[in-house]
């Protein structure tokens, strides 16, 4: 055998691996996962038909164009077929995104700690991150990210809530922010959880895209709507940002499941809003449960929580596993919780207890 190996970029060396939120064990008595802040529902009854439909034709390419969901979507949000992309997933979209502006000797700026793809995609591409701290109340500090913007800057990702703080930027705030990006720098609202949001001065991305070129907007069907599990995520941009998607999309990425999924779900959206109104009670009882117990948590707008616990983390997550919840440790910060059954948040918050009563 050759004693040479394919040459590889040397971008690829030391990027940090995505670390998946870990699966509930086996087994047990109780096995719950709260750790990749997915939707806890089966899904909605007219979703399992549409995907069983389309099962039986999986020897066929999935419709490349996405046209029945494009079309959804288009009427759904009110913009032009050629304002939207779709992608396996909005980490896909954000990937497409980096490709089609940034390589070596770019600068991608984003808060951090905020979604763990944005290092790796950003490193992939061969381009600079500038990671700016979060202010101490866990929360996007947009002056400094501002202050960052160089001639090199190519993209600036804004993650609203953010993962995995659960924390927003306002109106305000983010209009005066947007006004001093320069109009070839590229904007993207991470908006994963948006439909978590009840704050009312929580801006919708929409409607700061229609008014901005270099604003481009990112959202999922893998978080309130339940389908992580099969890919599919898009973006709201202007036309040449949209274009580019397309230009960088692998080919078929989106598979017709995914499709007729999300198309099914969009259209039982009351119901599925019923859930995440759910959900949203159940985080105002876990927050209000944690807070009474004197655990410090920053305001959530998603459908997790943000227990900045430090040295104790990996201790925490452990105590939380022996009983039969699976949260996201974020080893010497915190630990990420996503709000899920009742009876999980529950034996998250005996947990919690116990371990507030250790201090
Ligand atoms: C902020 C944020 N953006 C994007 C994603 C990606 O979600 P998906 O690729 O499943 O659409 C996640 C998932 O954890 C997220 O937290």
């Amino acid at each position: 055998m050759s004693e040479t190996s394919p040459k590889l970029r040397a971008e690829l060396e030391g990027i940090p691996t995505y670390k998946p939120g870990k699966p509930a064990a086996a087994g047990g008595p109780v096995a719950y996962k709260l750790s990749s802040n997915e939707n806890p529902y089966p899904p909605l009854p007219g979703v399992m038909e549409s995907v069983t439909a389309a099962a039986s034709n999986f020897n066929r390419y999935p419709d490349m164009a996405c046209a029945g969901l494009m079309n959804e979507l288009s009427e759904r949000f009110g913009v032009p077929l050629s304002h939207l992309a779709t992608g396996t997933g909005s980490v896909g979209v954000a990937q497409q995104l980096i490709q089609a502006t940034s390589g070596p000797g770019d600068e991608v700026i984003y808060a951090w700690r905020s979604f763990e793809a944005y290092p790796i995609i950003t490193q992939i591409s061969g381009a600079r991150a500038v990671q700016v701290p979060l202010t101490p109340g866990d929360v996007h500090d947009l002056d400094a990210m501002a202050d960052a913007i160089t001639d090199r800057t190519r993209l600036i990702f804004v993650c609203n809530p953010n993962n995995p703080t659960g924390t927003v930027v306002r109106r305000a705030e983010l209009e005066r922010f947007l006004d001093r990006v320069p109009g070839d720098v590229l904007v993207v609202l991470d908006e994963a959880y948006r439909e978590f949001i009840r704050d009312p001065e929580v801006p919708d991305g929409v409607e700061l895209y229609r008014k901005r070129p270099n604003v481009c907007v990112l959202r999922t069907f893998s978080k309130a709507y339940g389908l992580a599990g099969l890919r599919v995520g898009f973006a709201i941009g202007h036309e040449p940002v949209a274009a580019a998607l397309r230009k960088t999309a692998v080919p078929f990425g989106v598979s017709q499941l995914a499709q007729e999924a999300a198309i099914a779900s969009l259209r039982a959206e009351d119901e599925l809003m019923g859930r995440v109104g759910s959900l949203v009670c159940e985080r105002k009882r876990v927050v209000d449960a944690l807070r009474a117990l004197g655990w410090t948590v920053p305001e959530t707008q998603a459908n997790f929580v943000w227990l900045r616990l430090g040295e104790r983390t990996v201790a925490f997550a452990a105590a939380c596993e022996e009983h039969g919840v699976v949260v996201r440790p974020f080893p010497g910060e915190g630990v990420r919780v996503t709000i899920g059954e009742t009876e999980a948040n529950d034996i998250f918050l005996k947990v919690a207890e116990g371990f507030r009563k250790e201090l």
